[in-house]
């Protein structure tokens, strides 16, 4: 019944485990201190000579770290349980916030978002416990801690007539949605259905949701919207919320959305310029006259020093050669348009770029990246550089905050996938109603 109400033009299912290219969700958070302690426990049983002179020197290094250090320890205001802080005295993590600047996505009239700091403060105590309570305790390759708190956020604040969503794997997405609003019809299109990871394991099947997945799917793009919606009671397209999280060039969605008379979307991953299997709004604003944004590709540029160091630390963090691809190309992904988990990648020139930046500013009415939660002090996590994310909503060094939040209650793999989520009202018209 379902495909009568559809153009049928069908995608190939792809990553329908969520195992494409995408390496953001991916991994396992490996932390500092559990990469010393493996290659400590290498050491002994190797009784590698080599190996034992640079454990030496840097047992050494850590000790007159330490010896010299004031905040190794930290202890919030009102706990008595300490914490160890070690990130604090590493040179260049939690001090250098914005060294290498943050791009972002102009809009027509510089319009902001209604919520505020302490709002978000105010929305984590309130979902913390919804959290612990998911039904999906190992998300690997789907949402982790900060982009599920930001999409439940946002979902709560925005109040949609109906909830879309692009990308559900086993339904953590689907269930988040849900906690938001829960009696809000959901769309959800997905290759394959979450029903199927049930024989597996933990997912989540919601009863108040029409699922295009399975032998229904349908890629959004091929959705006849208008008859869809009017067929779920709803003739007010601009009511409608779009979560997408199909990992597809962002350019794209936003193209269909805005055909299709949607306002109000959000974007999972948002990748940073360099990174990522799609091209991402964050890719396409990166642009050398926004403050933050275009990037040198000579190797003694103060720009490439700072990314060697940087890329040390982090995980996610590229340095200029992985930055740069042909031609000091550095948009994109080494001046490549990446779409469809990188099952399709598109080289593009820099004035393409600047035009794709340019369209996005003219239908942009809002832009706005998801802080991340709290920074990698108080989280441990070691995947995404702060420098190229905004300020984190818990300051960093509260540990007395993070903890009253309920935030230390929660493994720290879970805040591992911060990837600058992103919510964008738009508008074809220039200027919005
Ligand atoms: C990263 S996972 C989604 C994770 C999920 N939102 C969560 O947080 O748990 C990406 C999903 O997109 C699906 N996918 C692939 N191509 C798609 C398309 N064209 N449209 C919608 N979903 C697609 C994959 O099968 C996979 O289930």
């Amino acid at each position: 019944m379902l495909e009568s109400v559809l153009s049928a033009r069908r995608s190939s299912p792809k990553a329908e485990d969520g195992d494409g290219d995408d390496e953001s969700k991916t991994r396992k958070h490996v932390s500092l201190p559990a990469r010393f302690a493996k290659f400590v426990s290498g050491s002994v049983r190797a009784g590698s000579v080599a190996q034992y002179i640079v454990l030496s020197v840097v047992m050494l290094f850590l000790g007159s770290v330490l010896s010299r250090s004031r905040s190794f320890v930290c202890v919030g205001p009102n706990e008595t349980l300490p914490r160890l802080a070690v990130f604090e005295n590493i040179e260049g993590l939690a001090s250098e916030f914005g060294s290498l600047g943050v791009p972002w996505c102009r809009s027509k009239q510089g319009r902001k978002v209604d919520w505020t700091t302490k709002d978000l403060l105010k929305g984590l105590e309130e979902f913390v416990p919804i959290y612990e309570a998911r039904p999906i305790k190992n998300n690997m390759f789907g949402m982790g801690f900060d982009h599920s708190f930001g999409l439940w956020f946002m979902v709560r604040w925005l109040k949609p007539d109906i909830m879309i969503e692009s990308g559900a794997f086993k339904g953590h997405s689907t269930w988040v949605l849900r906690q938001a609003m829960p009696e809000t019809r959901i769309i959800s299109l997905s290759p394959r259905h979450p029903e199927k990871y049930l024989k597996k394991g933990p997912a989540y099947v919601d009863g108040n949701c029409t699922y295009f997945a399975g032998k229904d799917f349908v890629d959004f793009g091929n959705v006849d919207w208008v008859k869809v919606l009017l067929m779920h009671g709803i003739s007010n397209l601009s009511r409608a919320l779009i979560f997408f999280d199909d990992h597809q060039n962002e350019l794209k969605r936003l193209k269909q959305a805005l055909k299709a008379g949607f306002r109000h979307l959000i974007f999972e991953d948002n990748y940073d310029t360099g990174t990522g299997d799609h091209y991402s709004l964050r890719q396409i604003c990166d642009q050398f006259y926004i403050r933050g944004g275009g990037h040198s590709c000579f190797s003694d540029s103060d720009e490439a020093r700072i990314r060697a160091k940087r890329r040390k630390f982090w995980e996610k963090a590229v340095d200029t050669d992985e930055l740069c691809g042909e031609g000091e190309a550095w948009w994109g992904v080494r001046g490549h348009m990446r779409d469809d988990f990188n099952h399709s990648s598109k080289a593009i020139s820099l004035s393409e770029h600047f035009q794709n930046s340019r369209f996005v500013e003219s239908v942009l009415d809002v832009y706005w990246e998801l802080p991340p939660v709290a920074g990698p002090s108080l989280t441990h996590q070691t995947r995404y550089d702060p420098a190229r994310a905004t300020d984190p909503i818990i300051e960093e060094g509260r540990f007395g905050q993070f903890h009253r939040l309920g935030l230390t209650r929660l493994d720290s793999t879970v805040f591992n996938g911060y990837t600058q989520m992103v919510y964008l009202q738009v508008s074809s018209s220039p200027t919005p109603s």
